[in-house]
């Protein structure tokens, strides 16, 4: 619900509010959400000239590579996951991040072979080659109706003319403002030198320079020429390893997404190298050996926190870039193995991470997500990232692209977790070309009732949250988006062995519960995610969209 909407919502009004909404809703067949209002805007622009979903989602990625420059960009990169209505053609476009071809683990370790401090996360070390130019170009000219210079045209307003921005950038800015001015370029995302007060106009003519670029001349201009110039310049000054060729040879790959059911409810998410559809698979098929009455009783939450424990110990043992390493992907989905795992959990009382088989001894941040459907019924979740904020801290000059730190998802040693507190076992180490695991989910639930498309950041949280929100779809009767991108989220990764919540929605006795069957339940101080979700019903063909109220984000329907 649009934040407009829920403030006009009183007592007196509701009636007649609701519906003058609910007629001007019935009319809508096509909804988006994303984590801006101004990249909202800017896919709404390109569905009303006619553009279908895959337009909309790459005008509306663009806008928040602008918009979010701390989240996702240029210099990032991440998964676009489409269903195409007329064939009912389904493809995850993996436009991850690539590892240089001159990497090695050493220049990550001292000579003892301990990580060398911040090299995955700072500076030109921590840079993976992007992805998300190949991206948006692919999904654009393989999928969309209109041309790139339509669809990037938003963006590349935003970036020369400026925008306000809001509380959310202010306060993300402040938190980092020592970092943007260490870095090199990044005063560009301060005000003389300043963390800037909400309704600054912050300009981006460089930025806006490269979008253009890219929309006359596709990908070829960032990854040839002198934007590639310089993002290789700028990279190596800073420590970094990367040739020329890393960029020309960037491709994005299509790959088949994870498709399994859970209840009847037909499930397609995000293939290797993102750990998320493979999760979200062996929790649910685990979770369905179980009775669940109501998701959200503290007996489920031991199941799904059971679960996830599961789900992420063979997470850390397993997976990876499956170019590089076999992984068991159809053993891990097989019946056999959900039911043995499944199994193992005690219904009443925890296990311990520790004592699982084999368990690998050693096994604030952003990310962005848009989901958008269109009124034929395509259908894009796309979650697009730099990971952590503001990236590596590096911004190449005369080009305004602020480059990623995904390296810092690769595992470099067993026994040392990475931003998110993951731990990862051989699979995941870094070697020249290999994608890092990434935990991005974005996803499609279908049932009888209609489509959900939903995604999150949250960096090893996604995981979680995609979780929840599927099991409140699922087993909840009515369809209720607010709730579902609203509800209090839990988490637990296998390792730090312990359920992390929201600071609210969890009363004294279902924390008391989970205690009493060994859980270590910590209360985070912050809440997170920025959930983006929409729904669009079978029968009346109407769409509807949500954004989390803990982001600033807006949904159109
Ligand atoms: O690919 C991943 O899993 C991470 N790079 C995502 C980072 C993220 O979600 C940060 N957001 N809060």
């Amino acid at each position: 619900m649009q934040p407009r909407w829920r403030a006009i919502i009183s007592v007196a009004l509701v009636v007649v509010s609701a519906t003058a909404a609910s007629m001007e809703r019935q009319q809508q067949s096509a909804a988006i959400a994303s984590a801006h209002p101004l990249a909202t805007d800017a896919g709404r622009a390109v569905l009303d000239r006619g553009g279908n979903a895959f337009d909309a989602a790459v005008a509306t990625a663009a806008a928040l590579a602008v918009v979010e420059p701390y989240s996702s960009g240029l210099g990032g990169g991440g998964f676009f996951l489409l269903h195409r209505a007329a064939d009912a053609h389904q493809v995850m476009v993996d436009a991850r991040e690539t590892a240089p071809a001159a990497v090695s683990e050493g220049l990550y370790l001292d000579g003892e072979g301990r990580p060398l401090r911040n090299a995955t996360t700072v500076g030109g070390k921590a840079a993976a080659i992007p992805g998300l130019p190949a991206g948006l170009v692919h999904v654009a000219t393989r999928y969309g109706s209109l041309p790139l210079t339509v669809l990037l045209a938003p963006a590349i307003r935003l970036a020369r003319e400026g925008f306000p921005v809001d509380a959310r950038y202010a306060r993300i800015a402040k938190l980092r403002e020592a970092y943007l001015r260490a870095g090199v370029n990044t005063t560009v995302f301060l005000d003389s030198g300043n963390a800037p007060a909400p309704g600054f106009i912050l300009r981006q003519p460089e930025l806006a320079a490269t979008f253009e670029r890219i929309a006359r001349d596709g990908a070829e201009a960032f990854y040839r020429g002198p934007v590639a110039e310089s993002l290789v310049e700028t990279v190596n000054g800073a420590g970094g390893v990367w040739r020329a060729a890393d960029l020309e040879g960037y491709r994005v790959l299509e790959r088949e997404p994870i498709r399994f059911e859970y209840r009847g409810a037909r499930i397609t998410s995000a293939a290797l190298p993102s750990a998320g559809g493979i999760a979200l698979a062996q929790a649910l098929g685990m979770l369905e050996r179980f009775a669940i009455e109501t998701p959200r009783s503290a007996h489920s939450a031991h199941l799904v926190i059971e679960a996830l424990r599961r789900v992420f110990h063979d997470r850390a043992r397993y997976l990876a870039d499956p170019g590089f390493v076999r992984v068991p992907v159809t053993t891990l989905l097989s019946r056999e193995y959900s039911a043995r795992r499944a199994s193992e959990i005690d219904r009443a009382r925890a296990s311990v991470s520790d004592t699982l088989a084999d368990a690998p001894r050693a096994e604030s941040h952003n990310t962005t997500h848009l989901s958008v459907v269109d009124s034929a019924g395509n259908r894009v979740a796309a979650t697009l990232t730099i990971n952590l904020l503001f990236g590596s801290g590096l911004v190449a000059p005369g080009t305004g692209v602020l480059i990623n730190n995904e390296m810092d998802d690769f595992s470099l040693r067993d026994d040392v977790p990475n931003a998110f507190r993951l731990r990862g076992g051989a699979a995941n180490r870094i070697e020249p070309g290999k994608r890092p695991l990434s935990s991005m989910t974005p996803t499609f639930v279908e049932d009888e009732r209609g489509v959900l498309i939903l995604g999150s950041p949250g960096g090893s949280r996604i995981v979680s949250q995609v979780l929840l929100a599927v099991l409140d779809y699922v087993h909840t009767p009515v369809v209720d988006l607010e709730r579902i991108v609203a509800a209090p989220r839990y988490h637990h990764q296998f390792w730090p062995d312990r359920v992390e919540i929201e600071p609210q929605g969890f009363a004294a006795e279902w924390r008391a519960d989970l205690s009493g069957r060994g859980h270590r339940i910590q209360s985070a101080a912050r809440a997170w995610g920025n959930m983006q979700a929409v729904y669009k019903a079978h029968r009346s063909g109407v769409a509807q969209a949500a954004s989390d109220p803990r982001g600033k984000g807006v949904a159109w329907y």
